[in-house]
């Protein structure tokens, strides 16, 4: 990268030092402190990452302030209506859409892989039926790794893009998997005559007393789930699967890693809490009550949040909710649900908070989450099984960014510093001595 500037440090009095600044092709510049300690023996101290650029990528611009989200330069709004999840794959992977040759070739090799390895199956076994699918897939996903021993080489691309395939290939029947393994049905082999999304759906629903019948509207908004979800640049589980990965770890390993981190509420786990305080609120009154919960939201000593809303990256309407919200009217009129008390509830929600100074002065919009329980619920899906649908589509962002990593001439091991604020250095006392 060439230096388009520099930024000057001045410390210590009057000890002064130069830093380059480099320009992306979008986006703010970036400040160079690499050399920082090295020079100057400090740090830089930013908790959270505020202000920290972890990496160089040509993968997934955001611009929060304008509500802009590009993969691999095309708007969020256009993937969505033009193409289906397995053409953003490609993208995401490929770096450019595929042509129509290109496409049936892609998922020609990823029906391939569709199928698990019957002792991967029986893994689930050795589960509590009802263990939460979020614990269940982050000990299968892992355990693929004892599967693949022969493209276990991240040095070697072939090696990176069979295990590409087989994630995200397996991720829909893995996810079924942990479904029907808690509803004590039986598991529902792939059928790879369907598209993916539609397979998803009947290993999902499917039982095999029954022919399974695709309804294609469903299946759309599914697909379009999944295109939201696909990748998100360098949020905590992206960046926790580049950290396992940048030890050289597996790529099933590094997946792994990125679903535990999902999981948790503040990320992937927010829709799954999102839905629940809809519920919670339409029991206690519905609409009638949003002016209470919104001042228990706004007392921190409540400690309740509005769930679905903020995001550490958009300042302005998440590009990803204001397509979801279509998608749930989509599926609500395709199942006849137009009068759906939660959706009734979540737009007034939603539009009450637009409007008060809490929200306007913090700028906390509604993020995919506010609404994606709402739809994912109307399509069948538990809410426990919400993160597990977040992680299939997620799948390929991580696949996509832990590739670019090991490819990056200039990756080196993650390894952030501290400001130590511990004890100094102290001797031990022997334990009878010991207050
Ligand atoms: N409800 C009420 N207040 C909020 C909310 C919310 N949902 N989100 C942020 N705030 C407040 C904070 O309390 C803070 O107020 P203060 O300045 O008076 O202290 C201010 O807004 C800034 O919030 P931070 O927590 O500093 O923002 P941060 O960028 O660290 O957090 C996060 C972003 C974690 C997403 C947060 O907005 C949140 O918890 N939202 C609810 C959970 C959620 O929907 N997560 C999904 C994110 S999208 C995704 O992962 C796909």
């Amino acid at each position: 990268m060439e230096a388009k500037n520099k930024a000057t440090l001045a410390y210590d009095g009057d000890k002064k030092l130069d830093f380059p600044t480099y320009a992306g092709t979008i986006g703010p510049d970036v400040v160079d402190i690499r050399a920082l300690y090295g020079k100057t023996g400090m740090f830089t101290y930013d908790p959270g990452f505020l202000s920290t650029a972890s990496c160089a990528s040509k993968i997934t611009y955001i611009d929060g302030d304008q509500g802009i989200l590009l993969y691999r330069g095309y708007p969020i709004e256009q993937l969505a209506v033009h193409c289906d999840f397995l053409e953003v794959c490609y993208l995401l992977l490929k770096g450019e859409l595929p042509n129509a040759g290109e496409k049936q070739t892609f998922v020609k090799t990823v029906s391939n892989h569709t199928m698990v390895h019957e002792q991967l199956a029986r893994l689930y076994q050795g589960f509590r039926r009802d263990a939460h699918p979020m614990a269940v897939l982050v000990g299968v996903v892992g355990a693929l790794s004892a599967f693949y021993h022969d493209s276990l080489d991240i040095n070697d691309p072939q090696h990176r893009e069979i295990s590409a395939f087989r994630l995200i290939a397996k991720m829909p029947t893995i996810v079924a998997m942990a479904y029907k393994y808690s509803m004590g049905q039986p598991f529902m082999y792939p059928q790879n005559s369907l598209s993916y999304t539609a397979n998803f759906m009947r290993m999902m629903f499917g039982v095999p007393a029954e022919e399974y019948e695709v309804n294609d509207v469903l299946v759309r908004a599914m697909d379009r789930i999944f295109i939201l979800h696909a990748d998100h640049e360098q949020n905590a589980s992206t960046s926790t699967v580049r950290l396992a990965g940048s030890s050289g770890a597996n790529p099933f390993a590094c997946i792994a890693s990125g679903i535990a981190c999902l999981w948790g509420p503040a990320h992937g786990g927010a829709n799954e809490a999102a839905l629940q305080m809809l519920i919670d609120l339409q029991k206690q009154g519905g609409v009638a009550k949003i002016g209470e919960f919104i001042k228990q939201v706004k007392d921190k000593s409540s400690n309740v949040k509005l769930m679905g809303f903020g995001h550490r990256v958009y300042k302005n309407y998440d590009p990803r909710a204001k397509l979801m919200q279509e998608t749930t009217r989509e599926v609500l009129d395709a199942l006849d649900k137009h009068n759906e008390p939660l959706l009734k509830l979540a737009m007034a929600l939603e539009k009450i908070a637009l409007e008060d100074d809490y929200f306007v002065s913090r700028k906390l919009y509604p993020n995919v989450d506010f609404y994606s329980g709402i739809v994912q619920s109307a399509l069948g899906i538990p809410t426990s099984m919400f993160t597990c649908i977040f992680a299939l589509a997620r799948t390929v962002g991580w696949i996509a960014q832990w590739n670019e990593m090991i490819s990056d001439p200039e990756q080196k091991i993650g390894r952030p510093r501290q400001l130590y604020v511990g004890p100094t250095q102290r001797d031990v006392v022997p334990i009878a001595k010991r207050r």
